[in-house]
């Protein structure tokens, strides 16, 4: 597996190369993050992953001092996974010159939901995917699920300024109490750590009432968010949306999603479940 850290480098190892499968993250690398290398493999074609740890998506008084920076330890868990290439920059190797022009999603999108909580996170994030994305030149590129809304902000991305990539979604790893699999679970205290698996089984709960029949959505996601408060959390919200369109669910909606974000101490969780609509009760 080769390593860069230049954008040069990186251009000079892919030129000619006319089809590879790219995994962006920000390191600190987990077995969710392997299953997503795994499924980039399944394309038959060379796998890139990068690992950049993004400023542009952290908002004031977040964890981008704190976000763990495990380039060893990553690489070789990418080497182990089958990753053929990793494209490491530093800030400045990103951004060289501060970076005025940005991709800005629709307000709907970028101030809903985590960017409702996270100002100018969303941006953030596709602006940095989009120039890997140029950078990388990949054919398909895969993203979590764990990360609903910035996967739905990146296929949106894709779609609306015609990038030939394919965006290939792969399913949340979970630990075996259910807790999704996230490298910020790193920060979490013993305690803490027990208890983050909550968050899952309310929303599991919402999801389970929802595919009964359960229409009163508000009042599913205002129970889910009235017992994470009673046992300590701080709830940014939970919601229930149709999840084709990420917009409330309406009479036609077949898909919900529920998704919550809410923090155990200094710990931000996100998480979502995924259920079809059964018919009302
Ligand atoms: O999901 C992540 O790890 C990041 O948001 C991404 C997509 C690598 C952009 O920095």
């Amino acid at each position: 597996m080769q390593v860069f850290h230049t954008a040069a480098e990186l251009r000079a190892a892919l030129a000619g190369q006319t089809a590879t499968a790219f995994v962006p993250t920000m390191g600190n690398l987990h077995a969710g993050h392997v299953s997503l290398v795994e499924l980039a493999k399944q394309s038959g074609q060379p796998v890139v992953a990068s690992i950049f740890v993004n400023p542009l998506q952290f908002g004031a008084g977040e964890d981008f001092e704190r976000y763990p920076r495990t380039l060893v330890a990553d690489c070789e868990k990418l080497a182990a996974a089958g990753c053929d290439l990793v494209f490491a920059p530093d800030a400045a190797e990103m951004y060289p010159a501060p970076q005025t022009f940005t991709v800005q999603p629709p307000d709907s999108l970028a101030n809903d939901l985590c960017g409702a909580f996270r100002p100018g996170h969303f941006s953030g994030v596709a602006t940095v995917v989009l120039k890997l994305f140029n950078l990388v030149q990949p054919r398909v590129a895969v993203f979590g699920r764990k990360d609903f809304q910035q996967l739905f902000v990146i296929r949106e991305l894709v779609r609306q300024f015609n990038l030939p990539i394919e965006i290939v979604a792969g399913d949340t790893l979970r630990c075996a109490d259910g807790l999704a699999m996230s490298s910020r679970n790193a920060y979490l205290g013993a305690s803490e750590r027990i208890q983050a698996a909550q968050l899952q089984r309310e929303l599991a709960a919402v999801a389970a009432a929802a595919q009964a029949g359960e229409r009163d959505f508000e009042a599913l996601a205002a129970t889910a968010g009235r017992h994470l408060k009673m046992a300590g959390w701080r709830v940014d919200y939970v919601a229930l949306r149709d999840a084709a369109t990420l917009a409330a669910p309406t009479p036609g909606s077949t898909r919900l999603v529920v998704l919550g974000a809410a923090w155990l101490g200094k710990t931000r969780l996100i998480d979502n479940i995924e259920t079809a609509l059964g018919n009302p009760a």
